[in-house]
């Protein structure tokens, strides 16, 4: 109600709407599926990138070195999850396969619930959700997100963990062949590597490349190609063309499916 946008949102639904929490939330719902199915605002596919796949500006032999190792399957496999090709039918890459996977990134001692050592956010398994909490092969595993504006971010992951985009690229590259950079070191001078998932869940943990290897080993990403990767990922930002991408051009991946039109 503070909020500057608060006058707007009565003259919408009412002068009342925000006595009533249940319809408040309703309307909230409403107007932020509107906002999200209107594409230029929402996701005007505006980028550097979507431009270089239109073929209206290239990368930089930086950006286009950390593309090849963002794409390759024995570097950074990351395209493997965050999708960055044009689809057969043309449409711009979302960055996300929609998919959840288990990637044990450290615990955020940030978090308030976090201070209770019982506490554990397992993603899809609980304890938010509640439908899949008995299905233990879904414990700790979280939805691969997109990764368009990904540099805008201040905090990565599911629990905001790590605050700088180059870590975060680092962080797949290190999380077994050098853990003691990652996670904290208990008493008796052992690595508590995933730290945020109980002990009973750590078989659900991804191993696929970046994450095939352990302790010692060569890390899949040198150092340059974590800052190349990181050099890519700031040309998936909006705003570089002026002008949208036309819809058509994404219309191919039907993520815009729309159920209400509320206020057309
Ligand atoms: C096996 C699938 C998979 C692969 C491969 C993968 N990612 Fe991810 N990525 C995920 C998932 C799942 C998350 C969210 C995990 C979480 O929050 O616990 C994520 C989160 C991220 C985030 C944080 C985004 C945010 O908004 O918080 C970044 C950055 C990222 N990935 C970059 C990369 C890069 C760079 C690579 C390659 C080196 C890569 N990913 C490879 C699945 C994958």
């Amino acid at each position: 109600m503070a909020a500057k946008y608060a006058g707007d949102f009565r003259k919408l639904y009412g002068k009342k709407i925000f006595a009533d929490p249940a319809a408040a939330f309703a309307a909230i719902d409403e107007v932020l599926e509107i906002y999200q199915e209107n594409p230029p605002e929402f996701a005007p596919f505006s980028s550097k990138y979507d431009a270089v796949l239109l073929g209206r500006a290239r990368l930089t032999e930086q950006e286009q070195r950390g593309l090849a190792a963002f794409n390759d399957p024995t570097r950074g496999n990351c395209a493997r999850c965050h999708t960055s090709r044009l689809s057969a039918r043309g449409a711009l890459p979302l960055f996300t396969d929609f998919g959840f996977v288990a990637l044990a990134v450290p615990r955020n001692k940030a978090i308030p619930a976090n201070a209770d050592p019982s506490y554990f956010d397992l993603g899809l398994c609980g304890p938010e959700r509640r439908d899949l909490a008995k299905r233990k092969q879904y414990c700790g595993l979280f939805k691969t997100p997109s990764l368009r504006n990904v540099a805008l971010r201040p905090v990565f992951f599911h629990n905001g963990v790590i605050t700088n985009l180059r870590d975060a690229v680092a962080f797949y590259a290190e999380r077994d062949v050098k853990p003691s950079g990652w996670y904290p070191t208990g008493a008796d001078g052992t690595v508590r590597q995933y730290d945020d998932l109980p002990a009973e869940y750590r078989a659900n943990v991804n191993r696929e490349p970046p994450f095939d290897r352990g302790p010692g080993d060569a890390p899949a990403l040198t150092e340059q190609e974590i800052t190349d990767i990181t050099a890519f990922l700031k040309t998936l930002t909006d705003g570089f063309s002026k002008t949208p991408s036309p819809v058509a051009v994404t219309g191919g991946e039907d993520h815009l499916v729309s159920t209400r039109r509320g206020l057309q």
